[in-house]
């Protein structure tokens, strides 16, 4: 799947998730390391983006040849994990703006409901990174992006960020939406009967919200 875009498995990268996935971390180390994690998806996702060649003058009165981004960028947070991830995007884009979707299991049909979106009114002139850690069904992320198309962003231009992805919801993600771009920290093997991610890390928003 040419859109899906797994980081390096490196020593590095595989200690910082070897201690999120750890059930004994505590909250303090888990959002952390976690945040680390997102700091690397977040430049991966900018590096993915369209750059336009650029000359500059250095102190030594050198040129250079490089390069500059084209186009403006922005977030989409799904509520609440989601949210975790808004700061690592800040860090690395100055004054990025930054829209929420909350999605929500409806009780009654038990399928992912759409209860609140606030974004950008020039989203469709952006670049879109959606923010959500972990890609389980999937169910959550798809309606995000029915909301996104629904206002006009183009599949090409949307760049969905987690951690951690199961092969069931990148199957499901990719058939529905072949040109948006999977950043992910890590596949894992499959999910479990509550549709948990395994070997996993639990509830993402629990671990970094709660004790
Ligand atoms: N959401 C989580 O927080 N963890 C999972 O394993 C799956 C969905």
């Amino acid at each position: 799947m040419p859109n899906v875009i797994e980081l390096p498995q490196t020593n590095q990268l595989l200690g910082l998730y070897s201690i999120i996935r750890d059930k004994n971390t505590r909250r303090g180390d888990f959002v952390f390391y976690s945040d680390r994690i997102i700091r690397l998806l977040v430049e991966e996702g900018l590096n993915q983006l369209p750059v336009e060649a650029t000359t500059i003058i250095t102190p030594t009165n050198q040129s250079y040849q490089g390069v500059k981004f084209l186009g403006k960028i922005c977030g989409v947070s799904i509520v609440r994990a989601g949210e975790s991830m808004e700061q690592g995007l800040r860090d690395c884009c100055r004054s990025v703006r930054i829209g929420k979707i909350l999605i929500q299991r409806d009780e009654e049909t038990a399928l992912p409901k759409l209860f609140y979106s606030k974004l950008p009114d020039d989203i469709n002139d952006r670049y879109v990174f959606l923010l959500d850690p972990m890609l389980a069904t999937g169910g959550s992320a798809m309606m995000a992006v029915e909301v996104l198309l629904s206002r006009g962003v183009k599949q090409e231009r949307i760049f969905f960020l987690n951690l951690l992805a199961s092969p069931e919801g990148i199957d499901a993600f990719y058939k529905k939406y072949p040109k948006i771009k999977i950043i992910t920290g890590g596949i894992d093997e499959k999910l479990d009967e509550q549709r948990y991610i395994v070997p996993g890390l639990g509830d993402f928003g629990d671990r970094y919200y709660c004790i």
